[in-house]
């Protein structure tokens, strides 16, 4: 049977035959059989908008690779600055490859003063961390003119190391700004993950000291939330760097699209669903109510998997090398006992509904100290690795404006009508 499909225009009999390759159709192909037909697909449920070979995702079989390495062998083996070298270079580094790689990266992650002084300080006492992230990366786009030169490789590469180093250098700020602590400045001679949890943390001691167990359990939630293909956050990253913006700014509005609650902002809502529910006993009652559809099951569903998110079976085991060192936190029981129902129950069966990334992340943070509005900012700072990605991939595709068509329904050619007539 050959590879291809036939669409055949019923009103005029004619057909075409459009080739099926590497499991995508043309559209430019049916499109000229079709002129002004457009298929129509909101939410891009079934649309790919591009090729792309940094992330494989197999939502029946629940996969995930970066770059053809399983997400489970990168979780247990690498740390997150390779996997950031990976997903943004196509292979893991040699060690003289990493070592420069974690230097740049190091050397980079000082922000201009008037950024914290001037801008970060500026918000509102009670800003909310990840709206102050928002908007900190866009005014970045301010202080590098040169990132404009988005076909210069060198200026490229630039841009991309500012934006991974000084993502948690922004993060951190913008808590210590909303906790009222004094701004740390970074240590170099600290890695990636630790350097991030002595900005946050560290009070009046001469060094901040991480718990080698939390901050291995930090690097590897970051990998886990390096890359997810074509989210919504990353695609917003690809719809605004096909206009050809500066990095910062497509990475704002990449941010911005994170910080929702149906996408990054869902690890949030867990937790406030959990302390909501209250107690393991109210459970049942609440399902019930997830299935009147007055509550939504926060941190459960996905687009792409229709099978346990394997980023969730690596973070529950995580969650448990945690707890050993912090203690447990007293809402896991009332996931466990969600998660217990809910996977026997056929609303959820029948949905497909099974627990995303987010569902046991925030238990972590939470437990590790951080307050719940920093959770969406925990996501932001390894998924810049992966936005980027996918903005240098589009750009070295020269790719095309991203610009849909739509379906019209609203009302025909009709003539103005004078105030006084109406
Ligand atoms: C992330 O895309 C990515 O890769 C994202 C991500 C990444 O790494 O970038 O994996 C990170 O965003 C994970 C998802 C985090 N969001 C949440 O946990 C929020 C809760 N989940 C949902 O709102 C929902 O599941 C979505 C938004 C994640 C996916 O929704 P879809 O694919 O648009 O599916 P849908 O809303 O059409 O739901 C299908 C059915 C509906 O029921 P019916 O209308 O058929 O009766 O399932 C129901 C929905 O009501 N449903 C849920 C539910 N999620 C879907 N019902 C209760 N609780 C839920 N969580």
């Amino acid at each position: 049977m050959p590879e291809t499909i036939t669409i055949t225009d019923n009103r005029t009999g004619d057909s075409i035959e459009i080739p099926i390759v590497n499991n995508g159709v043309s559209a430019a192909e049916w499109s000229k059989l079709l002129p002004g037909i457009w298929f129509f697909d909101p939410g891009f449920m079934a649309t790919a908008a591009c090729e792309s070979a940094i992330t494989y995702l197999d939502g029946e079989a629940g996969i995930l690779r970066y770059r053809g390495y399983p997400i489970e062998q990168l979780a247990e083996q690498s740390t997150f600055l390779e996997v950031a070298y990976l997903l943004l270079y196509g292979e893991l580094p040699t060690k003289e490859q990493f070592e420069h790689w974690k230097r740049e990266i190091t050397y980079h992650t000082f922000i201009h003063e008037n950024v914290r002084k001037r801008f970060l300080e500026g918000f509102h006492y009670d800003a909310h961390p990840m709206g102050m992230l928002v908007s900190a990366v866009a005014a970045l786009s301010t202080f590098y003119l040169d990132a404009k030169g988005i076909f210069d490789h060198e200026s490229r590469q630039k841009q991309i190391i500012r934006l991974i180093a000084k993502m948690p250098t922004l993060a951190a700020a913008a808590h210590r700004f909303s906790v009222g602590m004094p701004f740390v400045y970074p240590d170099n001679s600290l890695d990636f993950t630790s350097n991030f949890l002595s900005m946050m943390w560290k009070v009046a001691e001469p060094r901040f000291e991480a718990n080698p167990v939390l901050a291995r359990a930090l690097d590897i939630l970051f990998i886990l939330h390096a890359d997810h293909e074509q989210n919504c956050s990353t695609t917003a990253m690809r719809v605004v760097g096909s206009s050809h913006a500066d990095p910062y700014s497509a990475t704002a509005a990449a941010a911005a699209a994170l910080y929702g609650p149906r996408h990054g902002g869902a690890n949030e809502q867990v937790i406030k669903m959990l302390m909501e529910i209250g107690h393991v006993d109210n459970v049942p009652a609440f399902i019930e109510e997830v299935k009147a559809g007055s509550e939504r099951l926060m941190g459960f569903g996905h687009r792409v998997y229709k099978s346990y998110d394997p980023r969730a079976k690596i973070i529950k085991r995580t969650a448990d090398e945690v707890f050993e060192v912090t203690g447990k936190n007293p809402l896991l029981d009332i996931a466990l006992k969600l998660e217990e129902i809910a996977l026997q129950d056929e609303y959820f069966l029948s949905r497909r509904l099974y627990p995303n990334v987010d569902f046991y992340s925030g238990l972590i943070y939470q437990a590790m100290g951080f307050p719940l509005e920093m959770f969406p900012v925990l996501f932001a700072i390894p998924r810049t690795v992966g936005w980027l990605a996918h903005w240098q991939e589009l750009l070295d595709q020269d790719s095309k404006l991203a610009r849909p068509r739509q379906v019209y329904i609203g009302p025909d050619a009709r003539d103005y009508v004078p105030m006084s007539q109406r």
